[in-house]
């Protein structure tokens, strides 16, 4: 690890990714889940929100007592019961985290919550004062932050770090927000709230505009050092941040980047599956990182340059993020050099380019019938040709 600042990677899977419709998890699929987070060296895993269920509350107990290496965090509203439950969740953690929120938008404020601005700030104030009462790791976030007044979010921040907040979240709630403006609101905020410096900077992005990851990258080049976000970009509606995206855009431009994670990348792609498996929602196949496209090359061109050399059209070794090696795929739009190099991995050679070549025309009138071509397709192909092996 190099000796830039950390970016802490706060993991939400098992609480925002559960709120996805249909996703929710057994306690120990969430243990399962919790243990795979941790080998990803994941710093916190927020497991549940314990007041909203029994079931919830057991969770975030058992991945509380399960999982050792990372701090493992409950979500709470900021009111006394919900602050309780979540203390009580998490008495067992080896290191523990009370997540407080509130919202701050005039939207939430007046028809959701139907508070005025200065209830709001007290009710924050007391909820994050007991959570530390409870707990000595607190954070605090105000709901929909992205629609929310940036100088009545000074006024609540500065109010919760004063109470003992260690962590101010900013989520971008609703996913409204574009990237440039949520790097420029997460600049000033640190600018303008005079006791910043005390408390780490995090944000929740959602992807409802698809720029959730964009939006967190351009927090982290504003100041942020903590980013919220799930496994395969799991979450409420169109989800929330992807961990692998967030993860490998910050260790892939290190020139770029003031900081990196403490993540062991070649655990996202069994991270990845664990929870595709468990909530049965599939990356599709295009999804950067995790998706069974992310290191496949079909087109003869793209084939020949990675065979030549990989960097010709790959910015990540697939090695790297846990998948076994990139992948060749012969289809119609493959080339000579990535059939031969296929048929050679199968221990097939041919002792002339006249029989090459034979079975290369074989192999493009079945590709043209078929999208992929498989190894069983290939020796089908030779030994139909009849040609030496
Ligand atoms: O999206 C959101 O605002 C949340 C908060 C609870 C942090 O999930
Ligand atoms: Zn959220």
């Amino acid at each position: 690890m190099s000796e830039k600042e950390r970016l802490i990677i706060f993991d939400t899977t098992l609480r925002d990714g559960e709120q996805s419709p249909g996703a929710s998890m057994t306690r120990e699929e969430k243990v399962r889940i919790g243990r795979a987070l941790e080998r990803l060296k994941v710093d916190v895993i927020e497991a549940g929100f314990p007041a909203a269920s029994e079931g919830d509350f057991e969770s975030v107990r058992a991945v509380a007592r399960a999982v050792r290496g990372s701090r493992i965090c409950g979500l709470a509203r900021a009111r006394e019961d919900d602050i309780r439950r979540a203390g009580e969740a998490l008495q067992e953690a080896e290191a523990g985290r009370i997540h407080t929120f509130l919202a701050t938008s005039p939207i939430h404020m007046e028809k959701k919550l139907r508070m005025t601005p200065d209830e709001v700030v007290d009710a924050a104030v007391r909820a994050v004062k007991l959570a530390r009462s409870l707990c000595d790791d607190v954070e605090f976030s105000p709901e929909d932050a992205g629609r929310s007044d940036p100088e009545f979010l000074c006024r609540v921040i500065e109010a919760v770090i004063d109470a003992g907040a260690g962590t101010v979240n900013i989520p971008d709630t609703v996913g409204y927000n574009l990237p440039e403006q949520f790097g420029g609101l997460i600049g000033r905020l640190r600018e303008r709230v005079p006791n910043s410096d005390k408390a780490v900077f995090s944000v929740h992005c959602h992807n409802d505009l698809g720029v959730a990851v964009a939006n967190s990258l351009a927090a982290v080049m504003n100041g942020a050092r903590q980013v919220e976000c799930t496994i395969n970009g799991l979450g409420e509606r169109a989800g929330n941040a992807a961990l692998e995206e967030v993860v490998m855009a910050v260790r892939t431009r290190q020139d770029f980047f003031p900081c990196d994670t403490g993540i062991d990348a070649h655990e996202i792609v069994p991270a990845s599956r664990l929870v595709a498996n468990i909530t049965g929602f599939q990356p599709q196949p295009n999804k950067a990182i995790v998706g069974a496209n992310a290191f496949a090359h079909e087109s003869g061109i793209h084939q020949d340059g990675v065979l030549k050399h990989r960097e010709t059209y790959e910015i990540m070794r697939a090695e790297d993020v846990g998948w076994h090696t990139n992948r060749m795929v012969l289809g119609k739009h493959s080339g000579r050099n990535a059939f031969r190099a296929r048929l050679k991995d199968l221990g097939i050679e041919f002792e002339s380019e006249e029989q090459l070549n034979e079975a290369f025309q074989r192999f493009k009138g079945l590709a043209d019938k078929k999208h992929e071509i498989f190894d069983e397709d290939l020796q089908a192909l030779v030994t139909e040709a009849n040609l030496e092996l």
